[in-house]
């Protein structure tokens, strides 16, 4: 395995600082993800998840360290950035589908923009996808004539339609009714046990004790804790997570 490169992770961050202006937004972040893993990243606000996310795919950049992917530095732009970002998947809160595109259309839309796919072609693919994710009867529709579920589950289909090597989910169900989180959430649980490397910024424990290898617990631009699942939310290791948590479990 080693020596074709398979055992590597797929990312590694090495002493990874952030700032924004004088805000110190990542410290000393070092972390690794390995190929097919499910991380979930779990935290109080302003404490630096999104930022550590985007940071894998370049959307913010980093004032010191290392961020390798797929055992090469990360791009600092061209086309090597392009093809970063399409091997990057992200699914976000706000879903950012074309308003004006069909749901079909706006999972084909990048295979054929970025990997000039014929657009049949990748229409008949993001097809299979909408029905891999339970919404091939919406595909004509648009993306305001769908539920919330429906459009992230949307979202997952286009990450998904670029072949990506990781998908980076940050918070993608906090914007949704209660009633619509079990549905992306088992997309989401799908992929995982398809294998699919992931990290996901989410505070749904069900999630993350269903799919997780590991969590990671951040606060105030550190990683506080990392651990297994049921470690983590059963037995915390810092007072920082035990207050955290009995946090959340209270609501
Ligand atoms: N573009 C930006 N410009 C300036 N400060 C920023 C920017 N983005 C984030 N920050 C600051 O960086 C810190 C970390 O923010 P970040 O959004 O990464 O936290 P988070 O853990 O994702 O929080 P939340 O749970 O609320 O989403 C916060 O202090 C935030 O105010
Ligand atoms: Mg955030």
């Amino acid at each position: 395995m080693a020596e074709n490169g398979e055992a590597a992770p797929l990312v590694t961050l090495a002493h990874v600082d952030k700032y924004f202006g004088d805000v110190h937004v990542l410290k000393d972040i070092n972390l690794t993800v390995s190929r097919g893993e499910v991380l979930v990243v779990i935290g109080p606000s302003g404490g630096g998840k999104s930022t550590l996310c985007r940071t894998i795919n370049r959307l913010e950049t980093i004032d010191a360290g290392s961020i390798v992917f797929d055992g090469r530095p990360l791009p600092a732009e061209g086309r090597e950035l392009a093809r970063l970002r399409s091997e990057v998947g992200m699914v976000f809160q706000s879903f950012n589908l074309f308003a004006h595109k069909t749901i079909l259309e706006n999972v084909a839309l990048g295979p054929v923009k970025v990997r000039k796919v014929p657009r049949a072609q990748a229409e008949e693919r993001a097809l299979q996808l909408l029905e891999r994710v339970g919404i091939a009867a919406q595909a004509d529709k648009y993306p305001a004539q769908l539920s919330g579920g429906q459009q992230q589950r949307t979202a997952i289909a286009r990450a998904l339609a670029m072949d990506p090597k990781m998908i980076l989910f940050d918070e993608p169900t906090s914007a949704l009714d209660p009633e619509m989180v079990q549905e992306v959430l088992d997309v989401m649980v799908e992929l995982a046990r398809e294998g699919m490397t992931m990290v996901v910024v989410t505070h749904e424990m069900g999630f993350a004790r269903r799919a997780a290898n590991r969590v990671v617990f951040m606060a105030d631009g550190q990683i506080v804790e990392e651990s297994a699942p049921e470690e983590f939310f059963t037995n915390p290791g810092t007072e920082r997570a035990k207050d955290f948590l009995s946090k959340i479990l209270t609501h």
